[in-house]
């Protein structure tokens, strides 16, 4: 019996979870009068609810069953400004080694449709922890002085990527 599908269920978990702790981290920001900080964050949080709808397609189009898990918790508040990015780069580090075993698995089982699909996360994944690593030395340079962040923000913030158009379908179609 094959593990994959039942992974890759669990990985939607993982994917809404992440995008949960996004609105939590962006609703802190937005509290604290850091629309830069909080407009990022939403938008993380939209894409990693694309990504758990990708997923749902993948299965969808692979004939598996699909369950839509509940989510833990999100944290939601914070000693410093710079944890909620610490919390999120975790997080993307978390993910990335969740995508890689599922690659593994999915190798091991001879799926490689499957392996396929995931090749795009695993791209995906190079580029968050990149982004979040360079966002958390932003705000640890920046100090107490997060207005720094939020103009180099409002200078870079909405570059569009180029993996964008490569990405899997998502059910229901990507917000
Ligand atoms: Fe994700
Ligand atoms: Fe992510």
């Amino acid at each position: 019996m094959a593990r994959f599908p039942d992974a890759l269920n669990e990985q939607i978990g993982h994917e809404f979870a992440a995008s949960q702790q996004y609105v939590a981290i962006a609703v802190y920001y937005d509290r604290e009068s850091l629309p830069q900080l909080a407009a990022a964050f939403y938008r993380q949080a939209v894409e990693e609810r694309n990504h758990a709808m990708m997923i749902v397609q993948f299965l969808l189009d692979a004939d598996h069953p699909v369950a839509i898990p509940g989510v833990e918790e999100p944290r939601t508040d914070f000693g410093t400004a710079a944890e909620p990015v610490e919390l999120a780069l975790e997080q993307e580090k978390r993910v990335t080694d969740q995508i890689v075993a599922l690659v593994a698995l999915a190798r091991e089982e001879g799926d490689l449709v499957g392996e396929q699909f995931l090749h795009w996360f695993l791209q995906e994944q190079r580029e968050e922890v990149s982004s979040m690593s360079h966002l958390l030395a932003t705000v640890e340079r920046a100090g107490d002085n997060l207005l720094l962040v939020e103009g180099y923000l409002a200078r870079t913030g909405d570059e569009d990527s180029p993996l964008e158009e490569g990405a899997p379908p998502a059910a229901g179609g990507a917000l």
